[in-house]
């Protein structure tokens, strides 16, 4: 098949829908200029392995490297702004009002976009919360709230003392419960799942698809590369989420 024919066939797909998921990755942004973790070790950071940067430990043991890293990624992403990928898909919600997407991003692309139904699984990148969760999990910290010295890491908790951290899911800790126990119902309820840009290695966002497809969902895939979504994707569209969801949409439209 062409690769004009299998955007037909997912058109096809989703224009059936009546209950359409979509579930995004790091692959999504990347066309704007959104490092995935590994891209963003250069420079200064080239030295450190990403995965021992995004833990608890790591913030434990060195609480200054770690928050800076975050803030060299807070700066990076606060420039971006979002690609033909991101607004494809806010057209697709303007068809299925109830679509949900699923994300594993941190950064608010999809928010920026005009998306409104967004689950953030891995938490967001310009929030923070008490290390200590000492308000209750989690304890939301404005950090424009504060003075610090930003020079020497992260502020101090107002409430206990202890250091302020960012609110993203590091490796190693729970998913937020509200968010996962959401994309898991939405995961098991829709007929169609879209996923995009994900390598589907790191669980539980990686189980979704699964999920769906064991209630009997369709899964279409976007990505350039083969991953592990591919081995179950009933229809893989090949390619560039910017590029290739503007197509599909497109597809969709033109027999609206
Ligand atoms: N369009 C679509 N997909 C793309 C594009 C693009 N332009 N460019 C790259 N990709 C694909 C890659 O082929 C890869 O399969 O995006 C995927 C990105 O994979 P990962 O970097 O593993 O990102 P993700 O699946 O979101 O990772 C999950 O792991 O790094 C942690 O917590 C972090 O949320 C992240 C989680």
């Amino acid at each position: 098949m062409t690769s004009d024919d299998l955007i037909q066939e997912a058109a096809e797909i989703i224009r059936k829908s009546k209950n359409l998921a979509v579930l995004t990755g790091a692959g999504v942004s990347k066309e704007s200029g959104v490092p995935t973790f590994r891209d963003a070790l250069d420079g200064l950071w080239v030295q450190y392995d990403p995965a021992q940067l995004a833990t608890r430990q790591a913030f434990q043991e060195n609480p200054k490297l770690v928050w800076d890293w975050y803030q060299y990624r807070r700066g990076m992403v606060g420039e971006a702004t979002p690609n033909p990928g991101h607004y494809a898909l806010v057209v697709l919600e303007k068809r299925f009002p109830d679509m949900v997407i699923i994300t594993q991003n941190v950064d608010d692309l999809h928010e920026q976009a005009g998306n409104t139904h967004i689950i953030h699984l891995h938490g967001n990148l310009a929030a923070n919360k008490c290390v200590a969760n000492c308000q209750g999990t989690p304890t939301p910290i404005d950090i424009t709230q504060l003075e610090w010295d930003e020079d020497n890491g992260p502020p101090s908790c107002p409430y206990c003392g202890e250091h302020v951290r960012p609110d993203v899911v590091w490796f190693g800790e729970m998913l937020p419960t509200d968010a996962l126990e959401k994309a898991i119902v939405r995961s098991e309820q829709c007929d169609v799942m879209l996923v995009v840009g994900t390598s589907g290695l790191v669980t539980p966002a990686a189980n979704m698809p699964r999920y769906a497809q064991q209630s009997g969902a369709k899964i279409i895939e976007v990505n350039p590369d083969y991953t592990m979504i591919s081995q179950i994707a009933d229809v893989k569209l090949d390619g560039p989420s910017g590029q290739v969801l503007p197509k599909l949409v497109e597809a969709l439209e033109a027999d609206a």
